[in-house]
């Protein structure tokens, strides 16, 4: 267990650049390298980024997954003119290759932040997916590392790139909707259930100790062995981290807060089935930014849209309010719900050419979702779901009461009243909420404060070799 002096410790901020790292050119003509490294779902839409496209060539792929690992060399041979990449099972043999020079990570969650420091200690730049880590401290530790080794990471949070998205940010920014009170994240996704806890097979293309790396290697509860893993803890962190991270990132820039809240509080639960999933479908998180608040919705039942957006983000403002229905497009209207801007533009490939548009130039400051920006976003993920996992289950007409003791306002009052009717209307009943612990959070040391804080929370426990340097060696 960490203490707070030695977490204070290692998220100071002052990293030495490392002398090993000399700045990495490339010229506007010269070919980048890339390597993926896990190419399930998400890695195709990285092979897409970068195979067949001017100035870079995927060369290599690395999933621990041998039938995912080859499949894709196919698929991306097909879209670079027949140039096949080399299938390659274990990270740490890829990252001995001086030929890579970017490495793109599209691995589980729990291995987002483990890789890139991995990669950016080997001298590679870096595009890691979202959320950048599975805990507060491990997300820090990336972003030390990339600094150390003066190396681009980019995360990916894409809508950071769409024009569209860009504009709306700038209008906020520019009081377009005058002085913003509460941004609010909202994640409507139904997810079904997962299936039943049990005792299933691990599939025997997969080595499960490269796949576990920094987890526990624990039998396998879970159905279907990828992707579903988002829904239990030791590799995921719910829906909250899964497509919530994309708008809780979204919230924050709205916000311009370059720091994680001073409170935050969390409550839910998994309603409508009982299966081998753990994280919440249906949660509310609570930021506090001084007088200013960031709230999150996440319900994973069947639900219509709330102020037009499903999955979106609702700036609300003195002189109006903005609501963006997709990582790309939305609209502002004044008090009257009068429409009075549109927006408009998006395109995943931007966010790629940005990463390598950085790498080119080697300067972090070009990137539009710089490692620290994906690091802030992930860990108000984090902090949510530490506070809900520390609460106690309360009866569901307790919550009114619970609500004002944990100093609740009408805005929470108001996403707790619609939450609950949406659970109704999903014919769940006499139910319990896991009502989360408010917790005091040093924005700055990025550790809680008070007589008894939980700041084991914020790491986890690794499974050697898998383990994250501390600060002095990332
Ligand atoms: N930015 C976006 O819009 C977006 C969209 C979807 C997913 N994602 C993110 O992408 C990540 C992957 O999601 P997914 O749906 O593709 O998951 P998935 O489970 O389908 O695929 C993960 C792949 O990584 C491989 N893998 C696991 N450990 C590895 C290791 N140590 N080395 C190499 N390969 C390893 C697995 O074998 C699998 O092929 C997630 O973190 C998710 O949050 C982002």
């Amino acid at each position: 267990m960490l203490t707070t002096a030695a977490i204070l410790a290692a998220k100071s901020r002052a990293v030495v650049a490392s002398e090993q790292d000399p700045p990495t050119s490339f010229g506007p003509n010269d070919t980048i390298q890339v390597a993926v490294v896990g190419a399930g779902g998400r890695g195709q839409s990285h092979i897409d980024g970068f195979a067949g496209k001017p100035g870079t060539v995927v060369t290599h792929i690395c999933d621990c997954d041998e039938s995912h690992g080859q499949r894709s060399c196919e698929s991306a041979a097909e879209k670079q003119g027949g140039r096949k990449p080399v299938w390659v099972k274990d990270i740490r043999k890829l990252l001995e290759d001086p030929s890579i020079n970017a490495v793109s990570i599209a691995t589980p969650n729990h291995w987002h932040a483990l890789g890139a420091i991995w990669a950016v200690q080997a001298g590679k730049d870096v595009y890691v997916e979202k959320p950048v880590s599975h805990n507060v401290l491990e997300g820090r530790r990336a972003v030390q590392a990339a600094r150390k080794h003066n190396r681009m990471v980019q995360t990916g949070t894409q809508s950071r790139s769409n024009p569209g998205m860009r504009e709306a940010m700038e209008f906020i920014h520019s009081g377009g909707i005058g002085e913003v009170k509460v941004s609010r994240g909202l994640c409507y996704k139904p997810r079904p259930t997962i299936g039943p806890k049990g005792v299933y097979e691990v599939p025997k293309e997969v080595d499960y100790d490269l796949w576990s790396g920094p987890a526990r290697i624990l039998p396998l509860t879970r159905k279907r062995f990828h992707y579903d893993w988002h829904w239990q803890w030791e590799y995921g962190n719910g829906d909250l981290g899964n497509q919530g991270i994309h708008q809780m990132d979204l919230c924050r820039w709205a916000l311009g807060e370059d720091r994680l809240s001073d409170r935050v509080w969390s409550f839910g639960g998994r309603f409508g089935y009982e299966d081998a999933g753990e994280t919440a479908n249906t949660q509310i998180v609570v930021h506090d930014y001084g007088p200013r608040k960031l709230i999150f919705e996440v319900r994973g039942l069947e639900t219509p849209e709330y102020k037009g957006a499903k999955v979106g983000i609702i700036v609300e403002g003195s002189k109006g309010y903005l609501v963006m229905t997709s990582y790309a497009s939305g609209t502002a209207f004044d008090l009257d719900g009068k429409p009075i801007k549109q927006f408009q533009g998006g395109g995943d490939d931007r966010h790629y050419k940005n990463f390598t548009d950085a790498m080119r130039a080697r300067d972090h400051k070009i990137l539009n979702a710089d490692i620290e920006d994906g690091h802030l976003s992930s860990a108000l993920c984090h902090l949510g779901n530490i506070s809900l996992r520390l609460g106690k289950s309360i009866a569901s007409p307790d919550m009114p009461a619970a609500l004002r003791d944990g100093g609740g306002d009408s805005v929470v009052e108001d996403a707790w009243l619609r939450t609950a009717e949406h659970l109704t209307a999903n014919k769940v009943e006499n139910y319990q909420v896991q009502m989360g612990l408010p917790l005091q959070v040093d924005p700055i040391s990025e550790s809680f404060l008070g007589n008894h804080p939980p700041n084991e929370w914020l790491t986890r426990e690794y499974r050697a070799p898998y383990t994250i340097p501390s600060e002095s060696a990332v």
